[in-house]
């Protein structure tokens, strides 16, 4: 399937009511009570027909549309058991985890260079900047244990999205450097930081976290919803940009790459409201 049919058919699976994304002769419908299988044919888009600007404006309908998708799915949140809730919180931290090691290995592929340069204070960062205290998998734990998680609870994860991530991180290792920039580079700065944005508006809206706000360690959410993030969004953007403009040959690949990206991300996420959000389901 293409990059526009498998985004086209992530996107379908969801129920949420608005006008449909136009690009060019694509359509990223969506429609309350949608068929699981897209009505709409998906046009493929050709390789060579990429330009940046396409890319980019595909880019921004993505992000519009996954912000939509965020807000649709998340506000059951306040309504779950907190139980549930700790279960569903505990699941993030496999891909905050596994995020740091992928962008290592595209680091290990990238060229010298802006994108690689950023990239690289991006993992930095992520991995506490020397400190291990505050590598961003511990402020998240921090946060887990101040909701109550307790310490033999948080290496459950469910066995889809180990697969899922795992394979992210087999493909990261196979392809080529600027499909990795689509699959870890855009999609970790781009659609991750929209998504908790979302999550965390509607996380703190639980009566659970209202009632025990100010015992709750919030610190992985400031660094992540605020506007420390944006700004890392931005400057990837543009470091990508010119990543895109040294040699536009990598655009179909980086593409794809992105393509893989939200794909994984919509299933990973589809996967914790299946398990925690409507029925149970076993952890590994
Ligand atoms: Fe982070």
């Amino acid at each position: 399937m293409t990059f526009f049919g498998h985004f086209h058919a992530a996107l379908w699976r969801y129920t949420f009511s608005r006008p449909a994304f136009r690009i060019g002769r694509m359509s990223l419908q969506k429609n309350i009570n949608a068929p699981k299988t897209s009505a709409v044919p998906a046009l493929a888009m050709q390789p060579d027909a990429w330009d940046r600007q396409s890319f980019w404006q595909f880019a921004d309908k993505a992000k519009a549309a996954t912000e939509a998708l965020a807000e649709q799915k998340m506000k059951v949140l306040p309504q779950l058991p907190v139980e549930a809730l700790r279960q569903f919180c505990i699941q993030y931290r496999f891909f905050t985890i596994d995020y740091i090691s992928d962008l290592a290995l595209l680091l290990v592929k990238l060229p010298f260079g802006g994108l690689r340069s950023l990239l690289s204070q991006i993992l930095a960062e992520e991995l506490g900047e020397g400190d291990a205290a505050r590598a961003h998998p511990e402020i998240y734990d921090r946060f887990l244990a101040s909701i109550g998680v307790k310490s033999e609870q948080i290496e459950l994860r469910l066995p889809a999205n180990r697969t899922i991530l795992s394979e992210l991180t087999a493909e990261m290792s196979r392809r080529s450097p600027a499909f990795g920039v689509g699959l870890r580079g855009m999609g970790g700065e781009c659609l991750c930081q929209t998504y908790l944005s979302v999550m965390f508006e509607h996380l703190r809206a639980h009566p659970y976290m209202r009632e025990h706000a100010d015992d709750i360690d919030w610190e992985f959410w400031t660094i992540h919803t605020g506007e420390e993030d944006i700004i890392h969004g931005e400057l990837t953007r543009q470091a990508i940009d010119d990543y895109l403009r040294q040699d536009p040959s990598v655009l179909p690949d980086l593409a794809s790459g992105y393509e893989r990206s939200i794909t994984a991300w919509n299933l990973f996420w589809e996967n914790i409201f299946d398990a925690y959000a409507s029925r149970p389901r076993s952890v590994s």
